[in-house]
């Protein structure tokens, strides 16, 4: 089966060289020294400040609402956050579980992220934060988001899990809002196997947040605030070092796919728009929104019965789930957007590619020229084989 991700195992002497370091020092977390030299690492390459690193990206979502003080657990009334629909569902979880109630916005219909038009009409004195995603690492309209927040006193938690090293207009995108929570997870290119982290703008919400992540204790006899065991081992700060030195290798053969689907699909407006300002891509995820629901189950179905794996990312829209959202009525166009969407596999190499592109090519033909989305000509251009150029389908 061609996986929709692989994830990547770094050269295994390297990692164990890393390993004997540990077992000489006897030293396996509590900001050990390989945590200490990945995080000055991840500023170096990001180009931020103030990153924290974390067991997970669903924690550090949690411990940056926390460090900014966006918390349900004060008691009535119930605080509230803003966010997507569109999205994981550890981005609303993570408040739930925080016992601040999700509020769905909608998502823009071209760049899929939280329309900043949609935040204004649903901020309540009961809401402290927005919480928008730079979904599949495009970029969310950054400086709207941040003029709503000024005008209504919200902080603004981006969940930036799939925006590693994605630059927005020279800086790290990663820099905008109070804070950014990333994931490592090993889906990701860039992971520690488990892991996460936040970049905050101001130093003392990360020396809050540092409390936090150990217990809430502020010195060795003071225990300063309710906190948590998030930290990162050394073990897995360790596998992030790896991966880091070989960013290339890995970052290769999901920027070649990346760039064969975007060639092939390009004249197709089934696809995200980038953000203008956005200057790369985290090459994590290919998301494809194909006419309707029932095409996209008969591609999914005929991909996989050419033992090609491709996932719905992200269904069902999370103001679907009822333990997310009771009450209110549903965002139609992140609805319509997840019941047609999949995204396709990426970084295990050239001839996988062409083998997904090839059967998307049969399955389109083969679905009466069904093609494509509604807005755009619906035409796929061809790839280097003369006879699908004539077709105009890849
Ligand atoms: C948008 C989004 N937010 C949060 C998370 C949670 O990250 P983690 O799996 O590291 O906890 C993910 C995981 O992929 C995600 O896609």
């Amino acid at each position: 089966m061609i996986p929709v991700s692989r994830p990547y195992l770094p050269d295994r002497k390297k990692l164990d060289a890393y390993l004997d370091g540990i077992y000489e020092r006897n030293r396996l977390s509590n900001n050990g020294p390989l945590v200490q030299e990945l995080t000055h690492r991840l500023e170096e390459f990001l180009g931020v400040e103030h990153l924290l690193l974390v067991g997970s990206g669903t924690l550090a979502l949690q411990v940056a609402y926390r460090a900014l003080g966006v918390s349900g657990n004060a008691g009535p009334p119930q605080a509230n956050a803003i966010t997507t629909p569109l999205t994981f569902v550890a981005t609303a979880s993570s408040l739930k579980w925080e016992g601040v109630e999700p509020v769905f916005g909608d998502v823009d219909g071209e760049t899929w992220c939280l329309d900043p038009v949609s935040i204004a009409p649903r901020v309540t004195r009961d809401t402290p934060a927005v919480v928008p995603v730079h979904l599949f690492g495009n970029a969310c309209d950054v400086e709207a988001i941040e003029q709503v927040a000024r005008e209504h006193g919200l902080r603004v938690i981006y969940d930036g899990a799939h925006a590693f090293g994605v630059r927005y207009r020279g800086a790290s995108l990663l820099s905008w809002g109070d804070a950014a929570a990333i994931s490592f997870h090993a889906t990701k290119a860039f992971h520690t196997v488990e892991g996460g982290a936040i970049v905050f703008r101001h130093k003392a919400d990360l020396e809050r947040a540092r409390e936090l992540i150990n217990f809430g204790q502020s010195g060795p006899d003071r225990i300063s605030a309710v906190g948590v065991n998030a930290k990162m081992s050394e073990f897995h700060a360790a596998m992030g070092l790896c991966v880091l030195d070989e960013l290339e290798e890995c970052l290769k053969p999901r920027r070649e796919a990346w760039h064969a689907y975007e060639t092939a699909l390009r004249d197709c407006a089934c696809m995200q728009r980038r953000q203008t300002g956005v200057e790369n891509n985290s090459y994590v995820y290919f998301p494809v929104a194909f006419e309707d629901e029932p095409q996209m189950h008969f591609i999914r179905g005929t991909l996989e019965k050419a033992n090609i794996q491709a996932r719905r990312y992200f269904f069902p829209a999370l103001d679907r789930v009822p333990e997310l959202n009771t009450s209110r009525p549903f965002s139609e166009r992140a609805g319509d957007l997840a019941s047609r969407m999949l995204c396709l596999s990426m970084g295990s190499g050239a001839a996988d590619t062409q083998r997904v592109l090839e059967t998307l090519r049969e399955v389109l033909v083969g679905s009466g020229g069904r093609r494509g989305s509604r807005q755009g000509t619906g035409e796929l251009p061809g790839t280097t084989d003369p006879a699908s150029q004539a077709d105009g389908v890849p």
